[in-house]
């Protein structure tokens, strides 16, 4: 059977740089909470109207399918990660098939938010090690931008993210020392409100979100959004820190670990870990907590704040173009966010 390796990688990143400076002409805040919370000092924003979560996503695919030595056209399978699509339905993954004009190729779309990326990736190596698919493009993207509260009442939210994009290209293996060794998934639904987006959504207040959604004005076939919900700002992301703080320090290490003892290393054997950039106090704790250098965690919150399921992808792409990754090298990709859902995958470069 053979394994999946990445063929090729490619990020885009919007022009825009966005400082923490110029977010105070929107809300109060300051460049110093910011850094010293999240260690975030700028972020790239998408033009308003000319880039979207699927324009960036096409620009990063572009990059991958080129190094991995394809076209377009040799594509045979999309599976696209985002919380922020182009349209609520249907998903970024057909519209990629369109604006690259590949053949009437299978369009997956994964819904699972920072942990995104790496889930896709895991679809898309079963998919290769049965030999279903010999080219498959694994994109994660995102347009956070367009839909957050940049009022001092959304401030612990939307300084956090950014926007940008992130593919590879997966193709088998055959090599004894190349290709993805194992992937790792996992969610906990019990705190699924704590880091979530109520609206629009078919909810009606079951779950006792009822701090977050107003159906009062909305009758019946008109309650996916109502007045009351956009005059309260009810169509916005929702996130208690501390509480994913919390569960992000135990999560991180755990799925982490699983990955490297399941193929029988341990972390002083890891080449390269490249968490998602949620917050760099995270990644930093997870570090501290596995005993690995500054040479073993590749971060890059600092400049893209974060991109949820964009930011494995361009993370790992900027540390391969700045050649911190090698042939053989054993390379930990791992993510936690929303659901909760956690999830790794280890491979050797
Ligand atoms: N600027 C200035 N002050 C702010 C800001 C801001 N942007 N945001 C919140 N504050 C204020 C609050 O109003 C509050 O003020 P108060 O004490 O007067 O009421 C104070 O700062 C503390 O607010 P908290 O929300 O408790 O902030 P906390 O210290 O927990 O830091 C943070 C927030 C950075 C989000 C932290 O909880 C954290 O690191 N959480 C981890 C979650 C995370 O990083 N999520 C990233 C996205 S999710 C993911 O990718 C998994």
């Amino acid at each position: 059977m053979p394994r999946s390796k990445i063929a090729g990688i490619g990020m885009y990143v919007p022009e825009k740089i966005i400082t923490n400076n110029d977010l105070l002409q929107y809300m109060d805040t300051s460049d110093e909470w910011i850094q010293e919370r999240t260690g975030i000092k700028e972020r790239r924003f998408a033009h308003r109207t000319n880039e979207t979560t699927t324009t960036m996503a096409v620009e990063a695919a572009k990059i991958a399918i080129e190094r991995a030595g394809i076209t377009p056209q040799d594509i045979d399978f999309i599976i696209f990660a985002t919380l922020s699509p182009d349209y609520y339905f249907p998903g970024c993954g057909v519209l990629v098939q369109r604006a690259m004009q590949m053949k009437e190729i299978g369009a997956l779309d994964v819904r699972n938010q920072c942990s995104g990326f790496v889930y896709a990736l895991s679809v898309g190596d079963q998919f290769i090690r049965s030999g279903m698919y010999k080219n498959i493009l694994v994109i994660g993207s995102e347009k956070h931008s367009f839909g957050l509260d940049f009022s001092t009442r959304g401030r612990n939210v939307s300084v956090i993210f950014g926007d940008g994009a992130g593919a590879v290209v997966l193709q088998p293996t055959h090599e004894e020392n190349q290709g993805i060794l194992s992937t790792h998934l996992h969610s906990d639904g019990e705190a699924a409100e704590i880091l979530a987006m109520y609206n629009p959504g078919t909810h009606a207040n079951h779950w006792g979100t009822h701090n977050y959604a107003s159906f009062d004005d909305a009758e019946i076939g008109n309650m996916f959004m109502s007045h009351t919900m956009i005059d309260n700002a009810q169509n916005f992301p929702f996130m208690d820190g501390p509480a994913v703080f919390k569960k992000a320090v135990v999560k991180f290490p755990e799925v982490i670990i699983e990955a490297l003892t399941t193929n029988g290393y341990k972390p002083s054997d890891l080449q390269l870990l490249i968490p998602h950039q949620a917050n760099l106090r995270i990644a930093q704790f997870v570090q501290q907590k596995l005993g690995l250098t500054d040479e073993q965690v590749y971060n890059n919150i600092q400049h893209y704040g974060n991109t949820t399921a964009a930011s494995v992808p361009i993370a790992l792409c900027e540390a391969w173009e700045k050649g911190k990754i090698k042939n053989g090298d054993l390379v930990c990709l791992a993510a936690f966010g929303s659901g909760f859902t956690w999830a790794s995958a280890l491979l050797k470069w």
